[in-house]
């Protein structure tokens, strides 16, 4: 088979089931260290799940186990309705080119130029685009990411804590992915600059039909643009549901959390601007 007829993996066939993710009994340990049990859970697609849990619960673990760079002691763990627990690394390849990732803290690799860092993952995947199409891409999805255009010939130490994010933003977004895992994207923002980041990342949902996986901290991140939120605690997933629907639960920590002053701010903000909106669209 010449070059050109090598099958280009997975891309023609975009996930029309309703659950791109779907985790079941997961267990993961490290050493004594159990971090989950019997954890479950399942992602419909197009929705933007938030993942909440104190400091330590496993969060960026479970996105790990997700994206195949953990293996689980047990359990069972289906991507786009594949096996990722029991695929093959050959096999995987095919779905990791369809999801992108923003790990917490960024990673950019700081020798490289954020157009440099974009085009990494495409020359992984795309080895045969050249060089100056590959450019051109990186160049769109940089300014897909709310970033000036120069901000492509910039190395990561020349940006702010919020341009890194769009960056390592639009390093995800270069495979033209269908799942998008944001872990901590908001985290060391300030509120304007959260507000904003939260507004794109649900543009960037609706215009380019993601389902996100959003690890987050930021209550007002879960009020504003969470269709669902999931509750990691005691090892597990243990609620699942819109903000109301997690209320009614009665759990403790779920309590504590979005009832606390700040969880109670943030909602008293939402309805804020919830009436702003009607006001406005009232004429008043
Ligand atoms: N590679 C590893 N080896 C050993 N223990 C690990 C490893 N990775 C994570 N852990 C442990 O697993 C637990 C969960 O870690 P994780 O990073 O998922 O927490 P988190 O919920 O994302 O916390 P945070 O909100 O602070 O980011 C922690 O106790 C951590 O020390
Ligand atoms: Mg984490």
């Amino acid at each position: 088979m010449s070059d050109l007829e090598q099958p280009t993996p997975d891309r023609h066939e975009r996930f029309r089931g309703d659950h791109p993710i779907v985790v079941k009994g997961l267990k993961t340990q490290f050493g004594e260290h159990v971090v989950h049990e019997d954890l479950s859970l399942t992602v419909n697609r197009g929705e933007i799940i938030g993942v909440v849990g104190g400091s330590g619960t496993g969060k960026s673990v479970l996105m790990r186990a997700i994206i195949g760079l953990q293996t689980p002691t047990e359990g069972e763990i289906e991507v786009f309705g594949r096996s990722i627990t029991r695929a093959e690394p050959d096999e995987q390849i095919g779905v990791r080119s369809r999801w992108g990732v923003l790990f917490q803290g960024g990673a950019l690799f700081s020798t490289l130029t954020v157009g440099e860092n974009v085009e990494v993952p495409l020359k992984q995947f795309y080895p045969d685009i050249d060089d100056e199409l590959r450019r051109e891409i990186a160049r769109y999805k940089v300014i897909l990411s709310g970033l000036p255009e120069d901000a492509a010939s910039k190395y990561p130490s020349e940006l702010s804590g919020g341009m890194k994010k769009r960056a390592g933003l639009a390093r995800a977004l270069a495979l033209d992915p269908e799942l998008l895992f944001l872990d901590e994207p908001t985290a060391g923002l300030d509120p304007i600059g959260a507000a904003k980041f939260d507004q794109l990342t649900r543009e960037l949902k609706e215009t380019l039909g993601l389902t996100v996986f959003l690890i987050t901290h930021d209550l007002d991140t879960l009020y504003e643009i969470c269709d669902r939120v999931a509750v990691l605690a005691d090892q597990k997933v243990i609620a699942v549901g819109t903000i109301p629907e997690l209320l009614e639960t009665d759990h403790p920590w779920i309590d504590e959390y979005f009832n606390g002053p700040r969880g109670r701010a943030a909602q008293a903000s939402k309805e804020r601007a919830k009436y702003m909106d009607k006001r406005a669209q009232d004429g008043a």
